[in-house]
């Protein structure tokens, strides 16, 4: 049996990910920063028959929460397949390069994308001896930059200044990671889920949560085989899916 780490599963795509791989046989920790909503998703899932799924504490934005998560999961057993780094936030709006608060915009950042730095370093050595260790890191098609620069992008209009930047930056960190990971059974990608209905947005995208969590799901179960350090975007690349940086 394969054992999934991630983050933000309460709710939103997160939830639904974790849906489909325990349907998929895995068995998940349901990261959660109020244990008592990731209880009460918990409980739902074991309701609808997906009873290998646990609840574990971790606010992203808080290193300490994420070593003694780490420890939680090291406490019971040495290995983990899967982690999968979706919590995110989009921060207050409005959001102008002339006017963004920069304390609102490290606040994005500390959950985006060093939440994202720390959770990888916390958890590599969990990972580290599974057959095939994967990482997804859950981007959004806002953080490339070449298409920010194409006045034919579909969302070239859509311009935050904390969002599109902090996963322009986790990007970039993939990039790193997935260098220095290059001859290892490792496998780490970025996956946008696309435009998806979710309080994120106030449910306003046209994608529902399944359609969200697909290509997450689909890269959290790759084999030895599959591919490693790309940015994966349906959406913004609907036939081949890898999107430009
Ligand atoms: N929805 C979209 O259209 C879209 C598009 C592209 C990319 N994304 C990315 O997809 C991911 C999931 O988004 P979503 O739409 O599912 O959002 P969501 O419904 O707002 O859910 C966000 C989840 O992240 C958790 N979270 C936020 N800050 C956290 C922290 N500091 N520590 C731990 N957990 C934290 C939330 O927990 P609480 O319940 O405790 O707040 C919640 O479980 C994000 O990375 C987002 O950037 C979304």
């Amino acid at each position: 049996m394969k054992y999934a780490f991630i983050t933000g599963a309460n709710r939103g795509i997160g939830l639904e990910v974790t849906r489909q791989l325990l349907q998929r046989g895995v068995y998940v920790y349901l990261g959660c920063r109020d244990l008592e909503k990731g209880e009460a998703a918990a409980a739902k899932l074991k309701e609808d028959g997906l009873t290998q799924v646990e609840p574990v504490e971790v606010d992203v934005s808080d290193a300490g929460s994420i070593r003694k998560a780490a420890e939680t999961i090291a406490g019971k057993q040495v290995q983990l397949d899967i982690l999968i780094n979706n919590a995110g936030i989009a921060g207050d709006y409005p959001q102008s390069a002339l006017t963004m608060d920069v304390a609102e915009m490290k606040r994005v950042y500390d959950t985006n994308l060093f939440g994202t730095v720390n959770m990888v370093q916390a958890f590599y050595p969990l990972l580290k001896d599974a057959p095939v260790p994967v990482i997804v890191n859950v981007t959004s098609g806002l953080g490339s930059l070449t298409l920010h620069h194409d006045p034919d992008w579909n969302h070239y209009q859509v311009k935050l200044a904390a969002y599109g930047p902090s996963k322009t930056a986790l990007n970039a960190y993939h990039t790193v990671l997935a260098y220095e990971l290059r001859d290892t059974p490792f496998r780490v990608n970025v996956v946008d889920p696309g435009y998806t209905a979710t309080e994120f947005n106030n449910f306003s995208g046209p994608n529902d949560v399944s359609e969200g969590a697909a290509p997450i799901v689909e890269y959290a179960l790759l084999d030895a085989d599959g591919p490693t350090g790309r940015f994966v975007s349906y959406d913004n690349s609907p036939e081949t899916g890898i999107s430009p940086w």
